[in-house]
């Protein structure tokens, strides 16, 4: 920690250096042609088709460039971000689905790496199962078994799968996958609509195994002013001790 501090310091000064030897960079004429997205193939499938959250594709209207640096989100566009949802379901969207609808969904879906029931094939994870046995020496963490809230599964699944493809599927699909992972462990029924305001009503298996230590912060006295205190600076390593320039050693470890 002591080495890597001192090596900071020069890399710092260094770093100041440079940025003060360079004159601001002219704004390019058409600054909104660098931030312009990219045209999708015709015919594919992609993001901007799912209707919530919806990313904004240019719809002319835009923020006015600051140059050099970009331009303000359009109030779509921090929508589109903004898809993260509460344990108590808050932030769920409007939509819903059922088991029956998620199976057949799950299986051209997930299935071929979750395994049909969410077993998990090869070494992709089980989503199901497991349920009891994370104080046993052979723990099993799954949806079942571990996860509190259910509007978090949602939310995960939505945000992160299909894993070659996030974000790719509506919220009603996204409504009825989740319901198919938590019927798969027992959770709800088959034919139980989950929506939000149902799925934030859902008692997950392990929603008390959580609990909030009462552990106090670390001690942070960072020096933030005055930290020199007297004492002079100057370069205490040279970055030329870790690798000859032009040895091509590939490493960044002391020779
Ligand atoms: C190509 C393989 C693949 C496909 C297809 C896939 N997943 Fe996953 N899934 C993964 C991997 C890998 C992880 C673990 C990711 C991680 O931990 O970062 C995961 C994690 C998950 C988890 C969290 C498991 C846990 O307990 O942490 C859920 C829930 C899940 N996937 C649901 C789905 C659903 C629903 C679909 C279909 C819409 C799907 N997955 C499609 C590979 C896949």
């Amino acid at each position: 920690m002591r080495k890597a501090l001192t090596i900071g310091v020069p890399l710092l000064a260094l770093a100041g250096f440079a940025a003060a030897q360079q004159a601001p960079q002219p704004a390019p004429a058409d600054v909104m042609a660098t931030y312009r997205p990219f045209a999708a193939p015709p015919g594919e499938r992609t993001r901007a088709d799912v209707p919530w959250p919806a990313p904004a594709i240019a719809t002319g209207a835009l923020p006015a460039p600051i140059p050099g640096i970009g331009r303000g989100a359009t109030s779509a566009e921090i929508a589109g971000w903004d898809i993260a949802v509460r344990g108590d379901g808050h932030n769920l969207p409007p939509g819903g689905g059922t088991a029956k609808q998620g199976e057949e969904l799950f299986i051209t879906h997930c299935a071929a790496c979750h395994g049909d029931f969410g077993e998990g094939l090869d070494r992709w994870p089980a989503l199901m199962g497991g349920r009891d046995s994370l104080r046993s020496d052979q723990p099993r963490r799954t949806v079942g078994s571990f996860w509190q809230h259910a509007p978090g599964v949602f939310d995960y699944i939505r945000r992160a799968m299909p894993y070659p493809a996030p974000q790719s599927l509506t919220n009603d699909e996204y409504y009825a996958l989740t319901a198919y992972v938590l019927f798969i462990n027992e959770i709800v029924g088959e034919e139980d609509v989950m929506d939000r305001d149902s799925l934030a009503r859902v008692q997950m298996p392990n929603r008390d195994g959580f609990v909030l230590e009462a552990r106090p912060d670390t001690p942070n006295a960072a020096c933030m002013m005055n930290c020199r205190q007297g004492r002079p600076v100057g370069v205490t390593m040279d970055s030329r001790q870790f690798a000859q320039p032009g040895s091509d050693s590939g490493t960044s470890e002391p020779q």
